[in-house]
């Protein structure tokens, strides 16, 4: 197996529809907050030095924006705008969004396994963390609760879990990448983890407001989707107001998280108030 890797190496495909539609999908990147995840929280334990972690970035964001193309699927969330642009499946055709998903999620496992700058053990664990995190019990397991709770009245604790899960799982997974890249110890990994678990959930509760408070030309995506089709929100479970103070008390809890790193601290704090206190 070749390790002479370069991050295009798994995205090339043979077969000319899909190789567009991929290009189309990675044109058009997004915020990149994962991948700002991962370098930021790296540089923070480890003064700088970036080669470690960015494989680990770039199969982060492709893992998420696999996960948006099937979110905007049919099947799923029904859109037909995502990051300003017509979802793939309404340019293409939904074989191909689904196959550009799959291939993504696929290429994002191989570009670290073959990261020959990173030990075996690292590779090994960062696989380990990631794959959980989009899978049953993360990302796929949320987006299954998210679609079964349409319509319901969610308790609190169940939203709190559908949010974790669909969308905290993999911003979790991002910060503890980040540190795993920089051997952090498992000290560090402790103190992290409540940083990144909180980060992760107060950022889809931002999504949910944001569903209301913003136009889709600003969103890029379709504003007021989540009221109609009912979907189980924060705003729909606390009000506007009660989700907006649930967004602040959440960043407030995640910023304490980072106070024993002090000043180095502060490019990853900035990030966690950027993720929360944003306007698309
Ligand atoms: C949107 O994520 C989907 C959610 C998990 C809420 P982002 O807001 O990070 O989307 P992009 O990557 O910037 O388009
Ligand atoms: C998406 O949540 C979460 C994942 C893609 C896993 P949403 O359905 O709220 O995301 P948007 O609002 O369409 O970006
Ligand atoms: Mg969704
Ligand atoms: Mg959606
Ligand atoms: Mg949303």
């Amino acid at each position: 197996m070749s390790e002479t890797n370069t991050p295009e190496a798994p995205l090339r495909c043979d077969d000319s529809r899909l190789a567009a539609a991929l290009q189309y999908v990675l044109d058009n990147s997004g915020k990149q907050l994962r991948a700002r995840l991962v370098m930021t929280t790296y540089r923070m334990l480890c003064d700088g030095v970036e080669d470690a972690a960015d494989s680990a970035a770039t199969a982060i964001e492709w893992l998420h924006t696999y996960s948006l193309v099937h979110d905007d699927l049919p099947a799923m969330d029904n859109d037909d705008l995502r990051r300003g642009k017509p979802t793939v499946h309404t340019v293409y055709d939904e074989a191909t969004a689904i196959l550009i998903g799959d291939g993504l999620q696929a290429a994002a496992f191989a570009l670290i396994s073959e990261d020959a700058r990173l030990s075996s053990d690292t590779r090994l664990k960062l696989i380990a963390l990631i794959s959980n995190a989009v899978g049953f019990r993360g990302m796929v397991g949320g987006q299954a609760l998210d679609m079964a709770a349409e319509g319901q009245a969610s308790s609190f604790d169940q939203l709190r879990l559908i949010h974790e899960q669909k969308t905290g799982a993999l911003i979790r997974a991002a910060v503890l990448s980040g540190a795993i890249c920089a051997n952090a110890t498992e000290d560090d990994m402790q103190r992290l983890d409540p940083f990144a678990r909180t980060i992760g959930l107060a950022f889809q509760v931002a999504d949910d407001i944001l569903d209301v408070t913003q136009n889709s030309s600003t969103l890029g995506k379709t504003a007021g989707k989540d009221v109609a089709v009912e979907k189980s929100t924060y705003v729909r479970c606390l009000g506007l107001e009660g989700a907006r103070d649930e967004a602040d008390k959440l960043l407030a809890d995640a910023l304490a998280c980072l106070s024993p790193y002090g000043e180095r601290a502060q490019p990853l704090q900035d990030l966690a108030v950027a993720m929360v206190r944003r306007e698309h």
